[in-house]
């Protein structure tokens, strides 16, 4: 077996959660009544450590929120195993299960359908609180929450009796990333937390995201489709690049980006715009051979980018690659890096 712990720019991490070669399939009727199987997450394996912070990033329809789902346990994956601290939590007893889904959390994709539009500021964030027994009176939670809603910046009597259509989605958010926290969690899964939001208030969100994390000491996985912003959250930590259901490189943030290796990686940083000109020279364009991305249901043999990808070779079309350790901390699914 591997080591439970390794460093990335000199911190230590323990293990916290793993996915081990998961897979999720969609199934859905179509309208004739036949099953069509959609590939969303398809043989992941990734693990993340205790503090430590992941961007997952990918092009839309990917399957990052799937992913996110089936870490949280939402989703109970298809094949493969979910092991939180070591334990497989479609395995857990009702009492572990309930500190799993405690001390995992996530922060839906969604703003407008995170929020019970009947309740007010103070029920959405106190009920958690009672269910979890973190509070006992209705004292104790009001003080609570008035901590809390500090905590993500909002002035509590402005805001504890409203509801959720009277605030601003900055606000809104805000919001849930408060009841996110309000139970302690280790991890957070953040499915793109500022795609809904002014582009003003991103890195605002963003950095009060990073300083929760770094104060409560919760490791967190960011989901992105931007680069840019990937690039921001995870600097102290490591970006993952998803394709089509796999992933295809997972590296310390900045390495991957000053110097990505799969032919992937290299056409999603190829149209970010970069601050350095040495940078920009040296990243030059590289021509996809089809634009079109392959669909989920019936995605490719083999390297599901070979139909894409400009360096694809016979191989590619009929073997799968396997991610592996390329250099140190590196690890890419590429035959052609290998
Ligand atoms: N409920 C569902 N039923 C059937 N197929 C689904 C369902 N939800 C997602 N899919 C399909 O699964 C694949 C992965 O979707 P997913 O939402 O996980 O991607 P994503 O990377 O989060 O995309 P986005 O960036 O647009 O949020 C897509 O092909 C999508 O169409
Ligand atoms: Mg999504």
């Amino acid at each position: 077996m591997e080591d439970m712990s390794h460093a990335i720019n000199g911190r230590t991490f323990n293990s916290l959660l793993k996915v081990e070669n998961v897979s999720f399939t969609y199934e859905e009727r179509t309208f004739f009544g036949a099953v069509r199987r959609v590939y969303a997450v398809d043989g992941i394996t990734l693990e993340i450590k205790s503090q430590e912070v992941i961007a997952l990033v990918g092009e839309s329809g990917c399957g990052k929120t799937t992913l996110g789902k089936v870490i949280v346990g939402l989703y109970k994956p298809t094949s493969g195993r979910v092991l939180y601290k070591g334990k497989d939590i479609w395995k857990m007893h009702k009492n572990e299960w309930r500190i799993f889904r405690q001390k995992v959390q996530l922060i839906h994709q969604d703003p407008y359908q995170a929020l019970n539009p009947s309740k007010t500021v103070f029920q959405i964030l106190s009920t958690p609180l009672r269910y979890h027994r973190i509070v006992k009176s209705r004292e104790e939670a009001r003080k609570r929450v008035e901590d809390l809603l500090r905590a993500v910046g909002l002035k509590p009597e402005m805001v504890l009796n409203k509801y959720p259509h009277q605030l601003s989605g900055g606000m809104r958010q805000r919001i849930v990333i408060a009841r996110a926290i309000s139970l302690r969690p280790e991890l957070i899964v953040a499915d793109e937390p500022v795609s809904m939001i002014d582009v003003s208030l991103r890195i605002d969100i963003l950095n009060l995201l990073l300083d929760l994390g770094n104060k409560l000491n919760t490791s967190s996985i960011f989901i992105t489709h931007d680069m840019g912003l990937a690039r921001y959250y995870a600097r102290d930590g490591r970006i993952a690049v998803m394709y089509l259901g796999n992933l295809v490189e997972i590296g310390p943030t900045e390495d991957v980006i000053q110097r990505p290796l799969h032919p992937y990686t290299k056409t999603l940083l190829s149209v970010v715009p970069v601050p350095d000109p040495k940078l920009a020279r040296e990243r030059k364009a590289i021509q996809l051979r089809s634009l079109d991305v392959p669909s989920a249901s019936n995605p490719p043999h083999g390297c599901k980018f070979h139909t894409r990808c400009p360096f694809a070779e016979k191989r590619c079309s009929q073997e799968k690659p396997k991610m592996i350790e390329v250099e140190k901390n590196r690890y890419v699914a590429c035959f052609m890096v290998e």
